[in-house]
């Protein structure tokens, strides 16, 4: 079988991270009957210096006939006064895909979890998902303009919207530990009135999981002090995204966290770390590939149906964690060519 993946490298450390994962994944599948077609294609800020816009027609084709998306990250002070941001061409790539279910996984390796902020003891036990709705609220709703004087932003949901992301989010409840928190702001934005009494009427079709609805303020306070209460949590995008970034450094940086992104069964998911294109650290070979490689791991998974080889680069990721090769975000030395270096000799060594 042959799989094509259009891969959007971006901006940034986006190009140094996917670089590697590209070597990592044509490695774990060399030995499989399986050929993964990697077909490059420009997005972000990217594209706007190449072609003038961040999401050309070209890169939109090569999507409609692929089976996934395997994205780095765009933006960065270059563009942030052009027409249209490289970040309005990732808005753009969501909608057009379809991508309504945003899936952010945080797992704690035990090997780094003395870097969290968090004592050791509080992270006994922590092992969540955000599911994030990804192409509503507002990000998306017009009304959307600002000029010398006002700013706008509309929030808006309607009902199918919610009811979607609601029914995914507790099937997936449903294949883990049974419980779903939705996260809202019920007690002042009608928005969240209406997601609360969605999720109220959906949670009739799954008795077995169990539910609890937090406010958002209250949820940010108990994912730092009990973030091991936490199994799946559902909330709407802006929520999703500032939470999901809280949740990140418990296991000690922003840039372990893989995600995927799913549309209605039968197009293609979109997979991609939750982190950004990091200015700061670009070009110089200091970015941790891991949110890049998992995300990789969860495509290989999730799109292809390849457990073993989603599993090798998932052990691999863990015992160069265990064996000391950090990246500076980890408060170590390995560049992420050392750090990417390592992953193919344990692959290597356990393929032996
Ligand atoms: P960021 O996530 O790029 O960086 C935040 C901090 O985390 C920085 O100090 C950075 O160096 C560090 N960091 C992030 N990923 C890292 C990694 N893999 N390894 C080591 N350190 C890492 O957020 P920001 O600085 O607020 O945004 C920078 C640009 O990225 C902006 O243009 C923003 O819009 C964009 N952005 C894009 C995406 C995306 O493409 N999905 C996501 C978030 C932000
Ligand atoms: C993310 C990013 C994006 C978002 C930005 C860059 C549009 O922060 O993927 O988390 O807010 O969705
Ligand atoms: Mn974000």
């Amino acid at each position: 079988m042959t799989f094509r993946v259009v891969v959007l490298p971006g901006d940034g450390i986006g190009p140094e991270i996917m670089a590697v994962t590209e070597k990592i994944v044509a490695q774990v599948l060399a030995h499989s009957h399986q050929t993964i077609l990697f077909e490059h294609q420009l997005f972000g800020g990217a594209a706007i210096d190449a072609v003038g816009e961040p999401f050309p027609v070209e890169t939109q084709t090569a999507i409609d006939k692929s089976d996934a998306v395997l994205l780095g990250s765009v933006g960065g002070p270059k563009w942030d006064e052009a027409p249209e941001r490289p970040e309005m061409g990732l808005l753009a790539l969501r909608k057009k895909m379809g991508v309504f279910a945003n899936v952010r996984p945080l797992q704690i390796f035990p090997a780094v979890r003395h870097l969290s902020p968090l004592r050791e003891e509080r992270l006994e036990g922590v092992d969540f998902v955000v599911v994030r709705e990804l192409l509503g609220g507002l990000y998306f709703g017009t009304p959307k303009y600002f000029n010398e004087t006002e700013g706008v932003d509309t929030l808006r949901y309607d009902k199918a919207s919610i009811e979607r992301i609601v029914h995914y989010a507790f099937n997936l409840a449903r294949q883990r530990r049974k419980k779903l928190t939705s996260i809202d702001k019920a007690n002042v934005l009608a928005t969240s009135k209406l997601w609360r009494q969605t999720v109220e009427e959906i949670a009739v079709d799954y008795p077995d999981v169990t539910l609890e609805h937090l406010y958002v303020d209250a949820a940010a306070m108990h994912m730092i002090q009990a973030p091991a209460r936490f199994d799946v949590i559902v909330t709407e995008n802006m929520f999703g995204d500032i939470l999901s970034d809280e949740a990140s450094v418990l296991g000690g940086s922003l840039g372990l966290l893989p995600s995927s992104s799913h549309a209605e069964a039968g197009r293609p998911a979109l997979y991609e770390p939750i982190h950004g294109s990091a200015p700061d650290i670009a070009g110089k070979d200091f970015a941790n590939p891991i949110g890049m490689l998992l995300s990789a791991a969860m495509m290989l998974r999730q799109s292809f149906q390849l457990e073993n080889e989603a599993k090798q680069i998932e052990i691999a990721v863990e015992t160069a964690l265990s064996e000391g090769v950090l990246t500076k975000d980890l408060g170590g030395t390995a560049t992420t060519t050392i750090f990417a270096n390592k992953i193919t000799e344990i692959i290597e060594r356990s393929a032996k």
